[in-house]
């Protein structure tokens, strides 16, 4: 049976969830991203969330059960996985850890380097995709599914549609991973690191299952619905710092300032957010502000950031 300070926490949940939803629900500004034909499909109405516990609860409201492509917040993940794979120092010569203040998909590397700024930007993933694929070949995309499904506590799925439409439209990503290799940020072929971040960005998650994700990087790597081990502990401390710091795009500062922990995008709809050793928190709504985010996504976690003082400072 439940204790009482379980129940009360069961009820502080659900009131949160329900405050940070029913205040953004109105909320009809921005726009479903159309860039990749497939992605405009998505119903712009959607709206859920969820949170899950290092414990194992998981809260959930509106349509946190609808599935959406993962996009750019398996970048996360995956950065995490090249960590493990590779080390630290084979990915610091390929990719840096710095801001960049650029939108998502800018062609642009840090000076100093001629490294993507960081493994959060395009250019960035794309190098991480690169690593992948150089020390685990054709199984890379089944390693990292694998791992995902792990972290989600369910198996996972890739959404054909939207990868075959993110590959034929991907031609901004295809001149970034060219400039790559001229930069010897790239140790593969342009083709197979594009093909392994184009499916990756079209894995199917729910609301849901981004809670559980950054509930398994809140708890150490180990996923608190199956109990089994998706990430290394190193790697996930390091995620986490960039997260913090370059998750949100060009809005990474206005996030850190106002929400303050870190967190994950996509142009998919989602947002997971992480507070290190108790929650992991996703929304989804596809419709997207100025600088790619969620709209919606950023109201609800605002208020849950206020509702919970979640902010780390
Ligand atoms: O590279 C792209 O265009 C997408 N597949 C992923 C982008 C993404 O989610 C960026 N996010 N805000």
């Amino acid at each position: 049976m439940a204790t009482q300070m379980e129940q009360s926490a069961h009820t502080e949940f659900e009131d949160a969830l329900t405050r940070a939803w029913s205040t953004q629900r109105e909320n009809h500004s921005g726009t479903v991203a159309d860039y990749i034909p497939e992605l405009s499909k998505a119903d712009p109405g959607h709206f859920g969330a969820a949170i899950a516990t290092v414990k194992g609860q998981i809260y959930t409201i509106g349509d946190a059960e609808v599935p959406f492509t993962i996009q750019s917040v398996s970048k996360a993940f995956a950065f995490c996985l090249a960590l493990e794979i590779a080390g630290p120092d084979l990915v610091a010569s390929r990719v840096g850890v710095e801001p960049s203040g650029d939108p998502f998909n800018a062609i642009v590397f840090d000076p100093g380097t001629n490294r993507p700024f960081n493994p959060m930007v395009n250019a960035g993933a794309i190098a991480v995709a690169g690593i992948l694929h150089e020390h685990l070949g054709a199984d890379a995309f089944d390693f990292m599914m694998e791992r995902f499904s792990l972290a989600a506590g369910r198996p996972l799925a890739l959404n054909e549609a939207v990868y075959r439409s993110e590959a034929e439209t991907g031609h901004r990503n295809r001149a970034i991973a060219h400039l790559l290799l001229a930069n010897d940020a790239l140790a593969v072929a342009p083709d197979a690191a594009l093909d392994l971040y184009f499916r990756q960005c079209s894995i199917e998650v729910t609301a849901t299952d981004l809670a559980w994700m950054g509930a398994t990087f809140a708890n150490m790597g180990a996923c608190p619905r199956s109990r089994e081990h998706a990430f290394d502990l190193g790697p996930v401390r390091s995620t986490l710092a960039v997260m913090f710091t370059c998750g949100m795009y060009d809005y990474a500062g206005h996030w850190a300032y106002d929400v303050g922990i870190p967190a994950k995008s996509g142009v998919g709809g989602g947002i997971v957010g992480v507070v290190n050793r108790q929650l992991g928190i996703a929304s989804f709504s596809p419709r997207l502000d100025a600088k790619g985010n969620s709209a919606r996504g950023v109201g609800a976690f605002k208020v849950l950031a206020e509702h919970f003082g979640l902010h780390a400072f």
